[in-house]
């Protein structure tokens, strides 16, 4: 340590800090590095040709050296450091120098989507309370991409909005609320460092964070290299220069964009999106992002109390890849929080501004403690049915675990067509009230549509399907919501269907 910290003062003696040497835009002091058993990847900028020596002072010693610097740019790969710190890394070449300060190591979650996950803390329920409570945070470390789009795939940011910093009232004011308390929330769990990076932007379709290659596997792009470029002008600039940087995890609260946008393609574009990220992040990092790293994301919560279809209920299936809850086959590693109970009619910011995050955000963290570290006991989704029985004047629907039931008229509905065919949004619906139930399953009644002529049934099928946390389904401690579903007797996921 001694001979390290001689040498380094010699050199910054010797040499001005010319900026001929450093770091790239989202590397600086008080950041997060990525900890074992990843290993963080670190790049920047410096004198063709010279080779690059990073080391690494704190609670451990290293020593890393890069290839010689080409086209501009080294990168190196630190063998993995354990959750702590704080270190200075100085990056050294034969002639400049440069240093980051209080660099802790521990997880990074990447924030992305659009309005919602902008959404700042200064605006949700409570802001006060929760700003107050920022300092007693120092270990999780907030850092914001400025809103820059991009015609072509960049390797760095334009711009920085926030950089990296230690947690104060006016840093978390202004930084996602979303992304904040789940760090915060995750960080009361693990007691080590968490980095967040918030990469969002308002009003955006998921076509805009989506790589040519996603897109084409949802046939969104025909011809890779004009007409269609706005789809990707975020994922150019507010992505793509992240690739090369170690990330555990990402969260996501986007869709309603998508919600009158390209709908009926978000089943297939959302899991495209994320997968192709998985890839890009994996591949970028030298192998050090794990290429199914951990995705959550927030189904759509509430827009408007209108009867009319304004796309909502499509999309939060569609958020599932149409199977209604996650991880599933199609969407593997995925968490999801479920938010459709949590309106907010009186939101200053419009009502597709709810500004309960502190429960979305909570509920975002079961899901990462159950499916990101794999912690036993974690109850993390809301009951599903696991089986439905049309009986006599009844259909019965069993559900994966215990329920704590509301009645309701019209939360559920069937869907009885002339012929065995599928149901749809746009099919004619009846309400379904509930009858009765027990522990685990629920009696419905439809005085419209006999049980023997019900083809499909459907739950919370509305952008508002009910007032603050007054769904009628939820798990047995009533905190988790059942997630809405649709199911056709005769198509698709049908195999829940019973028989008497
Ligand atoms: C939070 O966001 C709102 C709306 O975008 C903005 O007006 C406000 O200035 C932001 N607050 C801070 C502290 O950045
Ligand atoms: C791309 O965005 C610009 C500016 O917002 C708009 O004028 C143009 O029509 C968009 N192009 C496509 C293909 O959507
Ligand atoms: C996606 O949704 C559309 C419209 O609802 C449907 O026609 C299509 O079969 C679905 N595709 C997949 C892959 O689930
Ligand atoms: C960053 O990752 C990309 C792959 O996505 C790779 O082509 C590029 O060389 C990497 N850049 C650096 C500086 O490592
Ligand atoms: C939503 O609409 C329903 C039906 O019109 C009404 O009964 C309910 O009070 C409305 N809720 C709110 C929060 O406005
Ligand atoms: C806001 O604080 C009050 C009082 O502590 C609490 O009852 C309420 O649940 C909080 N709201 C949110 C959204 O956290
Ligand atoms: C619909 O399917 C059910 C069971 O598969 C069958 O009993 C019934 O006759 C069919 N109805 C029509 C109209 O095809
Ligand atoms: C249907 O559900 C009701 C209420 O939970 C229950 O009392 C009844 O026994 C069930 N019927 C069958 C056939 O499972
Ligand atoms: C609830 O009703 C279902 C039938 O709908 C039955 O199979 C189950 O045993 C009942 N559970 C309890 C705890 O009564």
């Amino acid at each position: 340590m001694a001979l390290i910290s001689v040498i380094l003062l010699l050199l910054a003696a010797l040499h001005h800090s010319d900026g001929a040497l450093h770091f790239a835009s989202y590397y600086g002091d008080h950041m997060v590095l990525q900890k074992a058993p990843h290993r963080a990847v670190l790049w920047g900028y410096g004198p063709e040709g010279e080779q690059v020596t990073v080391y690494l002072l704190g609670p451990f010693l290293q020593k890393v050296s890069s290839a010689p610097v080409t086209e501009g740019i080294w990168q190196v790969t630190l063998d993995p450091v354990h959750a702590g710190g704080p270190y200075d890394v100085y990056a050294v070449s034969e002639s400049s120098m440069c240093h980051l300060a209080d660099v802790l190591f521990g997880d990074i979650w990447l924030c992305g989507g659009q309005s919602n996950m902008y959404f700042n803390t200064s605006q949700i329920f409570n802001a006060s309370e929760e700003l107050a409570l920022a300092s007693k945070y120092p270990h999780v470390r907030p850092f914001m991409a400025a809103l820059k789009a991009s015609k072509t795939e960049l390797i760095d940011l334009i711009q920085v909005e926030i950089p990296w910093s230690v947690p104060t009232t006016s840093v978390v004011a202004e930084f996602s609320a979303v992304c904040w308390l789940f760090g915060r929330y995750m960080y009361e769990k693990l007691k080590y460092p968490i980095g967040l990076v918030e990469s969002c932007w308002g009003g955006t379709p998921v076509e805009a964070w989506s790589s040519p290659r996603a897109l084409k596997r949802c046939g969104l792009l025909h011809n890779e290299d004009n007409s269609m470029l706005n789809k990707t002008i975020l994922w150019n600039a507010m992505i793509h220069p992240f690739l090369n940087m170690t990330i555990y995890g990402a969260i996501w609260y986007q869709g309603e964009a998508n919600a009158e946008f390209n709908r009926d393609k978000y089943n297939c574009s959302f899991p495209a999106m994320i997968n192709d990220w998985r890839m890009a992040f994996h591949r970028g990092s030298g192998g050090q992002t794990a290429p199914d790293f951990p995705f959550g994301f927030v189904q759509l919560s509430t827009n408007r109390n209108v009867s009319t279809d304004d796309g909502f209920p499509d999309i939060r299936w569609h958020q599932t890849a149409d199977v209604g809850y996650v991880p599933n086959s199609r969407m593997e590693n995925t968490f999801m929080a479920v938010a459709l109970d949590l309106p907010d009619k009186a939101s200053p910011y419009g009502t597709i501004h709810p500004r309960d995050k502190q429960d979305v955000a909570l509920r975002l963290t079961l899901g990462a403690r159950a499916v990101a570290y794999g912690e036993k006991d974690v109850s993390f989704q809301g009951p599903f049915p696991k089986q439905i029985l049309p009986l006599k004047t009844s259909i019965n629907i069993t559900y994966d675990q215990a329920v704590s039931v509301k009645a309701s008229k019209n939360m559920f509905e069937v869907c009885c067509p002339e012929k065995n065919v599928s149901c749809e949004s746009k099919s004619i619906w009846c309400p379904a009230a509930i009858l009765a139930w027990n522990q685990t399953s629920i009696q419905l009644f439809s005085a419209s549509c006999p049980p023997s002529k019900v083809a499909a049934l459907r739950y919370a099928w509305a952008d508002w399907p009910c007032e603050f946390k007054a769904c009628p389904v939820y798990d047995a401690s009533g905190n988790l919501p059942a997630p809405p579903f649709i199911t056709n007797r005769y198509a698709g996921n049908q195999n829940i269907w019973r028989s008497t």
